[in-house]
């Protein structure tokens, strides 16, 4: 693996990704550019790699390391990517090693851009992004919060334990060209609060697990990542936009919202059904005789319905999950085909949760139905692998 830094502040960041990498197993050569050198020495990357450093193509020349480390990689990140490295790779320079080695790579490549938000924004930045991306290449959205100063704003670099679940997720896949480049996607997840008082809520267990595995599987396709989140307590996975919300309005609010962009729109969140129909300025006090009050319920609006009725974007690919028990009216399936047809969704990802097996578990089953007819058996496993088999087969609806 190769990991190339550029020169900004958060190459002290880089240090940390590093050691996860190597701890891990991973073979890593660091690749510092010359001013990547001004904030993290040399010694610091060739102690924690146990590699030698090298900035330029001017050392070890005879082992033409200007082609060989690029040729040999099978990912080379880039954290933190500058905007003057994010041109330099647009443009295909070749003026120092990280530039050859990106010119010289086959494998998959990411690039975690980090900067202040107006360099991130300009016009030439944003350009420089979209070839790139459009070449294949991962680059992951900043993060949103402090900057270098004492601003704040779009352009930090993400956790390190996040770049490498990227790094991970990338390699696992193994592929050059991500298939979900270029796609805006919208992924809801979690479990809406619908208040009584300020302080009481009905909610449900939905841990937004199988949300965040989505996204994070969608970020190393390669796509731009709107995560929904509703009162998801977990990190929010690398590069994904993340909006946050409580109740079923705000979630629908903020869906149908980033939906009319979105190519894909998976609804993985648990929207409560029901709300109170009056929800108490104040908290609702114990009465001294004993009584309970009786909280009247008003329904929802059903976001995957109304999604998958208006199709915001024409041609988006709308997927639902449904959490089923089967019951006297009929099986698991039974009951998901006839969800999958009120819905009007191309996609129902079905869990059957008799004894409430995937709750906040790591693992899931399930079985994919299309609106076509078809039907997909996932075996048991993670949450992200069961992602990968999601975004599968909206990736083949994208083609069809
Ligand atoms: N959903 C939604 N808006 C709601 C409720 C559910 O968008 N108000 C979405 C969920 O995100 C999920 C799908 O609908 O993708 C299925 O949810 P489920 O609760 O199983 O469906 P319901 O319509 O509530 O059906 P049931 O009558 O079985 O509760």
């Amino acid at each position: 693996m190769v990991l190339g830094v550029a020169g900004g502040i958060a190459a002290y960041k880089a240090c940390e990704l590093l050691r996860r990498l190597t701890e891990s197993g991973h073979d890593v050569t660091v690749v510092p550019t010359a001013s990547a050198l001004e904030f993290v020495g040399a010694p610091t990357w060739a102690a924690l790699s146990g590699k030698p450093v090298a900035a330029d193509v001017w050392s070890q020349v005879h082992e033409v390391p200007h082609v060989r480390i690029g040729q040999a990689a099978d990912l080379v990140v880039v954290a933190p990517a500058t905007a003057d490295l994010l041109a330099r790779a647009a443009h295909g320079l070749a003026d120092d090693l990280l530039t050859n080695t990106l010119l010289t790579a086959r494998c998959p490549v990411v690039l975690a851009p980090a900067m202040h938000t107006e360099m991130w924004e300009h016009p030439a930045t944003r350009e420089n992004v979209a070839v790139l991306r459009r070449r294949g290449v991962v680059v992951v959205e900043p993060a949103e919060g402090r900057l270098t100063g004492k601003d704040t704003g779009k352009g930090r670099l993400p956790e390190p334990a996040e770049l490498f679940d990227v790094c991970t997720d990338v390699l696992a896949r193994g592929v050059a060209e991500p298939d979900l480049a270029g796609r805006h996607l919208v992924v809801s997840a979690g479990g809406t609060r619908e208040y009584l008082d300020p302080v009481r809520f009905l909610g449900n267990r939905s841990s937004g697990l199988q949300g965040l595995a989505l996204a994070r599987a969608a970020v190393a396709r390669g796509a731009q990542v709107t995560l929904v989140a509703a009162n998801v307590a977990l990190p929010a996975p690398a590069g994904a936009r993340v909006v946050r919300v409580e109740t079923t309005a705000e979630l629908r609010e903020q869906v149908v919202a980033a939906a009319a962009t979105a190519d894909a729109v998976v609804m993985a969140a648990a929207p409560a059904d029901f709300r109170p129909a009056d929800v108490s300025d104040a908290k609702i006090k114990k009465a001294d005789d004993g009584s309970a009050p009786l909280v009247e319920l008003v329904q929802n609006p059903d976001i995957l319905k109304e999604i998958s009725a208006s199709r915001p974007r024409p041609g988006a690919v709308v997927v639902g999950f449904a959490a089923e028990t089967g019951d006297a009216t009929g099986s698991v399936l039974d009951l998901a085909r006839a969800k999958l047809a009120r819905k009007g969704c191309d996609l129902l990802v079905v869990n059957d949760v008799s004894g409430g097996a995937v709750f906040g578990s790591p693992d899931n089953e399930a079985v994919i139905l299309g609106s076509d007819g078809s039907a997909v058996d996932v075996p048991a496993g993670t949450k992200l692998q069961l992602a990968h088999v999601i975004w599968d087969q909206v990736v083949s609806r994208f083609r069809g």
